[in-house]
């Protein structure tokens, strides 16, 4: 008999999982989708900053609002997944340090130490925290909020909880076409027809041909991203080092994660040379005793970029039954708990703040 859902999400990443973890924890009959296995894209490549502050840059106050409360969801999420599922997310405090070496990179921190929660520390008081840290440096922004976490952990929490709580994960599967008939969806997959009465599409930066099918004129942007991962037993980094687009995250089984590169419509996902000298380069200015660390692993990512580098959290302009969670570019693990909560919302018909529907919201119809 064809399977039918109340809601079907198509992509398995962190935004897709937590989507289906809220849906369900409201007894709702919800399905994931995935191509290949949770959580392996992306949101597996990320390196788990849960960044609100140090990812600031633009004055947009719906979303600075929306990412701190997504932040403070984890608080919640890392007790109540751990309780249910038995998954450690790798929760880890230190906060950030935003280092600056120019004037130019003190006022461009302008707006992050406008925060209260941000403190400027002179070069002296860094070192107290990070004795390792570059010698040339003329302070940083301390974000002790900005805490990490580990991504693909996130992602299997949110997924396991959302099955315990009913949910159908349902892996190598492919969403081929979506028609609607009727008041029902009919979902093609490489596997079986699926009906369900509404559509989350959270799939990553391969959302467009979705955009397309659903009569939307949006294209997603790879933002390709190489991390390396570094290990020692001499040292240890209490915070993440960050500068510029880089940065180096310590975990807590004593991995540090250098990242990350920045390659616009580059869809390949090797390591390739180029990305990895850059990014040896960029940890020794930041922090020179890396040097003598030993590389461990390497790995890429395709980060999810819209038009105006917001994701699209919403409704379909022309159609309530389909909703989107996609785009979510540099900030899909910090912002997944909100956006799982919001999409679970308007599908429940409860209350969503107006600015984030007004932030997040999707446009965009083609003249049909
Ligand atoms: P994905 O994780 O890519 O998931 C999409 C899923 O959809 C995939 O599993 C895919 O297989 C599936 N799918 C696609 N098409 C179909 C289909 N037709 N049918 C079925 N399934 C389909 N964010 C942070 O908040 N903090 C960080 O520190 C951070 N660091 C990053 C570092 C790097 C190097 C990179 C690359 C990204 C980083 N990010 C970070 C960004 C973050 O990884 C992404 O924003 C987030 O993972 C997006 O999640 P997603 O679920 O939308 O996408
Ligand atoms: N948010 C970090 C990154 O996307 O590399």
């Amino acid at each position: 008999m064809q399977k039918s859902y109340e809601v079907a999400v198509i992509g398995g990443g962190i935004i897709g999982s937590a989507i289906a973890y809220y849906l369900a924890k409201e007894q709702v009959d919800v399905a994931v989708l995935e191509e290949g296995q949770i959580g392996l894209k992306a949101t597996s490549a990320a390196a788990g900053m849960l960044g609100a502050h140090s990812e600031l840059e633009n004055e947009v106050k719906a979303f600075f609002s929306f990412a701190r409360y997504s932040q403070s969801l984890y608080s919640v999420l890392k007790e109540e997944l751990y309780e249910l599922s038995g998954i450690d997310l790798g929760f880890r405090k230190g906060g950030i340090l935003k280092l600056a070496f120019s004037k130019r990179d003190k006022e461009k921190l302008a707006m992050v130490l406008a925060q209260p929660t941000v403190t400027w520390l002179e070069p002296e008081e860094v070192r107290n925290l990070e004795q390792e840290v570059a010698p040339n440096i003329l302070g940083a922004a301390y974000i002790e909020e900005d805490i990490n976490v580990l991504p693909a952990r996130v992602c299997q929490a949110f997924a396991k909880g959302a099955q315990l709580y009913g949910a159908s994960i349902v892996e190598h599967t492919k969403v081929l076409r979506i028609k609607k008939q009727q008041d029902m969806f009919q979902i093609e997959t490489t596997k079986e027809l699926i009906k369900a009465k509404r559509i989350v599409i959270a799939s990553g930066v391969w959302s467009t041909p979705f955009f397309r099918q659903l009569g939307l004129q949006y294209e997603m942007i790879p933002v390709k991203g190489e991390c390396i991962a570094v290990e020692s037993a001499h040292f240890v980094l209490k915070h993440t080092i960050f500068h510029d687009k880089y940065y180096i995250v310590p975990r807590n089984n004593g991995e540090l994660v250098i990242g990350a590169t920045m390659q616009e419509n580059d869809w390949s996902e090797q390591v390739s040379l180029n990305g990895v000298e850059t990014l040896i380069q960029k940890a020794k200015a930041l922090f020179p005793a890396i040097g003598q660390m030993n590389i461990k692993a390497s790995w890429s990512g395709l980060r999810p970029q819209t038009f105006n580098q917001k994701p699209f959290i919403g409704y379909h302009p022309e159609d309530n039954a389909i909703l989107f969670a996609t785009g979510h570019y540099r900030n899909g693990v910090l912002l997944a708990p909100a956006t799982g909560e919001m999409i679970a919302s308007l599908i429940l018909r409860r209350d969503v703040k107006q600015e984030w529907v007004e932030e997040f919201q999707v446009g965009g119809l083609f003249r049909r």
